[in-house]
């Protein structure tokens, strides 16, 4: 088959950067990763790329197609070739390219270290000098997170990244938690702190994009959410996302409502209260604020207590009260919700390219569904939104 693709080239050395467009001849089964070799093979072999064991295990080929993060040996190419789209190839988000699709991971691994990513036993060593046994039933707890590669797809979306570049980030907390959540471990509340403290899970906006783009199912934002729930459980709870985390439960238990007017004051505390108090007489003034006294009180509030003691009954505090893989991106299948938004419509992210989507034609590519969007629109918003070699 011809396989057409835009890749943009880059030189950290040179500061070189152009869109360069490639077609080469390529047998039907292969991967992106594949065609890659095919150019610098046949076309071009100055082209830069990472690769090792081409069956998605070594996690060395992340790169970014079409604006979205991909492992290059898991994306087939043949149904982007019979749907006539030309996709365009770029390094990964939030890490510096050094050239064409090769970033610095060096900010990558030294968040990974940071967060311990070694057992540090807490167990008695069995006397007869036998194995340590744990069920299978309490290692499933952390079998998703330790599914992860290491490929850095999720940390190239990753949005509290692009405005925080310190943050701990998704892979490295689902690294965290693989640990946190490992019977044998002995520094679960260590780490716990650790990963409490700035730029650590709380700076986690929830957008979802590294769940929606991990190409192993290890949903790190699921992971993320259960180090916060394990951290209330231990009482881990100085932080103020933590305790912005406690009044929302604290305000469905009581009231069924969230108590927004004492939101700040709980959170942040009562001087910080005083400082917005200010922002707050605008916010009255324009009817915003409810009165806190007396409470609004949801009709159906008994429901809501009785699902907190439900909860508490079954013992789902901490990680095993995050329901896994809630996937929000996902269940909007990449196309229109059912009132008929595009969350990938103008001023949002570029749309990723799904071949068999509902809606697509082999002539006009992704256009269809796509809202005021044209293709033109998606292949030039998917060059690198990050200057070259910048960012960390
Ligand atoms: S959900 Fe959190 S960790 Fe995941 S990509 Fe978004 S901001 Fe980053
Ligand atoms: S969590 Fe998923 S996307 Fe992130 S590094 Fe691990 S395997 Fe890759
Ligand atoms: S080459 Fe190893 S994951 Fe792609």
């Amino acid at each position: 088959m011809d396989v057409a693709l835009k890749i943009w080239r880059y030189n950290s050395a040179t500061g070189d950067r152009a869109l360069r467009e490639y077609e080469v001849d390529a047998p039907e089964e292969a991967t992106l990763l594949d065609v890659l070799d095919i150019v610098k093979d046949r076309v071009d072999g100055t082209l830069a790329y990472r690769k090792s064991c081409r069956m998605m295990i070594c996690g060395s080929c992340g790169m970014r197609m079409d604006g979205g993060a991909v492992l290059a040996c898991k994306t087939r190419m043949q149904p982007i070739v019979e749907a006539g789209h030309v996709p365009v190839i770029s390094a990964m988000g939030n890490l510096p390219i050094v050239k064409d699709m090769v970033v610095d991971m060096a900010p990558f691994w030294q968040k990974f270290r940071a967060v311990g990513p070694w057992l540090q036993p807490g167990y008695e060593q069995p006397e007869d000098g036998k194995e340590y046994l744990i069920p299978q039933e309490r290692m499933n707890h952390v079998h998703k997170e330790a599914l992860c590669i290491n490929c850095g797809c999720c940390v190239s979306e990753c949005n509290a990244m692009e405005s925080d570049p310190e943050f701990l980030g998704p892979q490295a907390l689902a690294k965290g938690f693989r640990f946190v959540g490992d019977p044998r471990d002995g520094a679960k509340v260590e780490r716990l702190a650790s990963y409490n403290s700035e730029h650590g899970i709380w700076d986690c906006t929830r957008c979802y994009f590294c769940n929606e783009r991990c190409p192993k199912g290890v949903d790190p934002r699921d992971a993320i959410a259960k180090l916060g729930a394990e951290s209330m459980k231990h009482g881990i709870d100085h932080d103020l996302g933590a305790k912005h985390a406690r009044w929302f439960v604290v305000s469905a238990k009581t009231t069924g409502w969230l108590r927004e007017t004492e939101l700040v004051p709980k959170t942040q505390g009562i001087v910080s209260a005083i400082k917005q108090t200010g922002f707050a007489l605008g916010l009255a003034r324009r009817g915003k604020v409810p009165l806190p006294v007396p409470p609004h009180v949801a009709e159906r509030v008994s429901e809501a207590r009785a699902l907190h003691e439900i909860v508490k009954q079954q013992g789902r505090d901490g990680a095993v009260g995050i329901v896994q893989g809630e996937r929000a991106l996902s269940k909007l299948g990449h196309g229109l919700d059912e009132h008929g938004r595009d969350p990938y419509a103008e001023g949002s992210f570029p749309r990723p390219f799904i071949a068999d989507e509902k809606g697509q034609t082999p002539t006009g590519g992704a256009n269809e569904g796509m809202g005021s969007r044209t293709q033109a629109d998606v292949t030039s918003s998917a060059e690198p939104t990050r200057k070259p070699g910048g960012g960390a």
